[in-house]
């Protein structure tokens, strides 16, 4: 058998007019998207995907044309959380129309794409080097996802990506429209160890840090609906003020948030008035403010709910 190595040339395959013709459809499917953001963290469990899906909602709430891209190839949990997992993307000849979410969100994800609940994502390829092997095909299927899917008109594409510091600027090669990052990180300082590592990655070229989410900040009582303490307070404005970042807001920890996922009902349409989705629409509105305007506001502005 051949490997990559002993194949002279493309070997016939004409990979190099492939990557043309990809790097059309893409620059193409992203013309009619007017602002790409991704939701980043480096840390697994933190809840980008909860956040990648509310912000979404909550945009898509307020009337914009939004699209969701679950750029976790391994571990996709945007379907689930936007109660269309089970449903399968229409293949049309010049394109996969996404699925159809909450609030008209466009969906689009690996998981819609697997046989069973309990299919894991397989990538083929050498056991050596299998790790930059499997990084290098999960960046294809994301291109693939970004210039296969026919969007339409989008005014915000929000793309949850994996846990890992370096797939923000892996990303940006890829996504040349994308027009920032939001990072989400816990209070405690395991967590923010490993973020503040994703931010300094994030500092590429072409790249705004659009600002920094406190998640799990403080529980939300079911009981009482007191805000108790969960981690010192402040942690997580002081970082985005040291890295000179704005501060988004803080959401705080609600099990009736974590159920409301569990079962695909984002809690923007399903509690509007709760504290949790009174958090992601300031955050959404923030971000629009932002992504609006060319100046960002000043690092460190307190939004979200009030601890
Ligand atoms: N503020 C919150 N309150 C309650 N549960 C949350 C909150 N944020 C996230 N979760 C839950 O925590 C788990 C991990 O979140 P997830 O978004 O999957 O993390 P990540 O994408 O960073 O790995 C999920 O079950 C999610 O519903
Ligand atoms: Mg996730």
């Amino acid at each position: 058998m051949k490997t990559y190595r002993d194949i002279a040339g493309d070997g016939g395959s004409d990979i190099a007019g492939q990557v043309v013709e990809q790097t059309r459809r893409l620059s193409v499917r992203l013309s009619s998207i007017q602002h790409a953001v991704a939701v980043m963290s480096g840390k697994g469990g933190v809840g980008k995907s909860a956040v990648s899906v509310n912000l979404a909602v909550a945009l898509a709430a307020a009337g914009c044309r939004v699209g969701l891209l679950d750029a976790d190839i391994n571990g996709p949990s945007v379907a689930k959380m936007t109660g269309v997992h089970g449903q399968r993307p229409t293949i049309l000849p010049e394109g996969v129309v996404p699925v159809s979410g909450p609030a008209g969100l466009k969906v689009m994800s690996m998981d819609l794409f697997l046989a069973s609940d309990d299919s894991p994502v397989e990538w083929q390829g050498p056991s050596s080097e299998a790790y930059v092997w499997r990084q290098t095909m999960e960046m294809t299927a994301v291109r693939e996802f970004l210039s296969d899917t026919l969007w339409g008109d989008l005014d915000y594409l929000v793309l949850d990506l994996p846990p890992g510091t370096d797939r923000l600027p892996n990303l940006s090669g890829l996504l040349p429209k994308l027009d920032g990052c939001v990072a989400v990180t816990l209070p405690s300082e395991i967590s923010q160890f490993v973020v503040q590592k994703s931010i300094q990655a994030a500092r590429t070229p072409g790249v705004r840090l659009l600002g920094l989410i406190e998640n799990m900040s403080g529980y939300l009582c079911p009981g009482c609906q007191g805000l108790q303490p969960l981690f010192p307070s402040g942690r997580v404005e002081a970082l985005a003020a040291r890295q000179g970042i704005p501060y988004l807001g803080r959401i705080p920890f609600d099990p009736r948030f974590s159920e409301a996922m569990d079962r695909g009902c984002p809690v923007v349409l399903g509690k509007p008035d709760s504290p949790v989705s009174a958090a992601f629409i300031s955050i959404a509105a923030s971000l629009r403010n932002i992504l609006a305007h060319r100046t960002s506001p000043p690092p460190s502005s307190h939004r979200g709910v009030s601890s």
